[in-house]
């Protein structure tokens, strides 16, 4: 069973009463949806005003946002406990916002092995082009193995964690402290830890989401956001975001903020799901381990338990070494109700293989096995542990048939 600490805080709350006019007014219950590029102004004074209201939530043309886009500022802001959000048309684009806000060339920045793979295309395909120098590192380095890896010219420090497909936790407060020291920002994907990781309270500079997952939480919308928490960072967040004409369709947040009214009551059985079926992997024969923050004894366990109010319902499952990744697409291929398909955080079940489809090159990036990664959605468990049985019946039947 999980400890008494995987039951989320009391938050849920604000989530159907923030970004949007609640109280006893004759309105909708939902914000209205705005569209629209032009704004017209009161008059010529009042259009010489604009460049300052970039940085406010002040409309004056559309790419600046409009009260649906503010609403949902706002209420991701809240969220992830910080001051500014901006919005941005997928959570690819959030990361590369943020690191484009915060790197010139001739910069060093040091990146975890573990990051998500097409934010590590990126790096590699574009950002290092511009003179950017990127180094990964070891998502399981502490600070003091991370220290000698900082040079002068190192100006961000970016953290994923608990990292893609391998699930690593980060000391996140001691790795920013470091990265402090040596005068560099630290940015963090924050995806998997939603609502019960607070990137503020340990020293994160700038936090990245994709609300793609749990928060539009109905596989229909690509989104991202970018959270801070210090006007000075706003500043230089909104630059770089307008500057590459960062944009969200307002039909695309108005979605995601009808989501988020439903998030607390969504993970809360993603994740009661997920740990019970992790604890059922777990005592499988076939499995060497799963890697679920969330799950006692599993690695980062402690970390998590320290840091974070809960989990989501995203985890890996590593197969003893004699399972091949013939036999493990055989089980995956059985499976009826979970999807093969990328992406987290829907209402439905995901399987994919891992095997050949990540990168490692400054950690080893064995675990003794192939790596199955599971998304658990919100069927019921005891339905997806018997798909689960069946799958592993058709790997036993797969191996003897080869
Ligand atoms: C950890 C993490 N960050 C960012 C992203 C990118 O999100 P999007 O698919 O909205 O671009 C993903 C997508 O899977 C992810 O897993």
């Amino acid at each position: 069973m999980p400890d008494d600490k995987t039951t989320a805080q009391s938050l849920a709350t604000p989530l159907p009463h923030s970004g949007r006019s609640s109280g006893r007014t004759r309105a909708f219950v939902n914000p209205p949806l705005h569209r629209g590029s032009t704004m017209l102004h009161v008059d010529t004074a009042d259009r010489l005003h604009d460049g300052s209201r970039m940085y406010q939530q002040s409309d004056t043309y559309g790419v600046y946002g409009n009260a649906t886009h503010h609403a949902l500022e706002n209420l991701v802001a809240e969220i992830e406990g910080g001051t500014r959000c901006q919005i941005t048309s997928s959570g690819l684009s959030a990361a590369t916002t943020a690191m484009l806000a915060y790197l010139r060339a001739g910069d060093h920045c040091l990146v975890p092995d573990s990051v998500y793979g097409s934010t590590r295309d990126f790096i590699d395909d574009l950002l290092n082009n511009f003179g950017v120098v990127t180094q990964y590192y070891d998502p399981a380095l502490d600070a003091a193995g991370l220290a000698p890896l900082f040079r002068p010219n190192t100006t961000v420090l970016y953290l994923e964690s608990p990292g893609s497909h391998t699930f690593e936790v980060q000391d996140v407060l001691a790795l920013a402290a470091l990265a402090h020291e040596h005068g560099a920002k630290v940015l963090l994907d924050n995806t998997w830890g939603i609502r019960h990781f607070q990137p503020f309270q340990h020293g994160v500079d700038v936090s990245i989401q994709a609300l793609t997952k749990y928060p539009v939480g109905h596989s229909d919308v690509l989104l991202g956001a970018v959270i801070v928490n210090d006007d000075a960072d706003w500043t230089r967040l909104r630059k770089a975001a307008l500057a590459l004409g960062q944009y969200a369709s307002p039909d695309d947040c108005w979605l995601c903020l009808r989501g988020l009214r439903t998030l607390d009551t969504r993970l809360q059985q993603h994740f009661s799901s997920a740990i019970e079926i992790a604890a059922w992997l777990q005592d499988r024969p076939e499995v060497k381990q799963v890697l679920f923050p969330a799950l006692p004894g599993a690695p980062g366990h402690a970390l998590w338990k320290r840091d974070f109010t809960g989990a989501c319902s995203l985890f890996g499952v590593v197969f003893q070494p004699e399972w091949t990744a013939p036999d493990l697409n055989a089980l995956i291929d059985a499976l009826e109700l979970f999807g093969i398909g990328s992406s987290w955080g829907g209402f439905e079940s995901l399987a994919i293989p891992t095997y050949g489809t990540i990168t490692r090159t400054a950690s080893s990036g064995d675990f003794g096995g192939l790596i199955i990664r599971i998304h658990i959605g919100l069927e019921d468990p005891t339905d997806l542990i018997a798909d689960l049985r069946q799958g592993f019946a058709t790997l036993h039947h797969h191996r003897r048939s080869t």
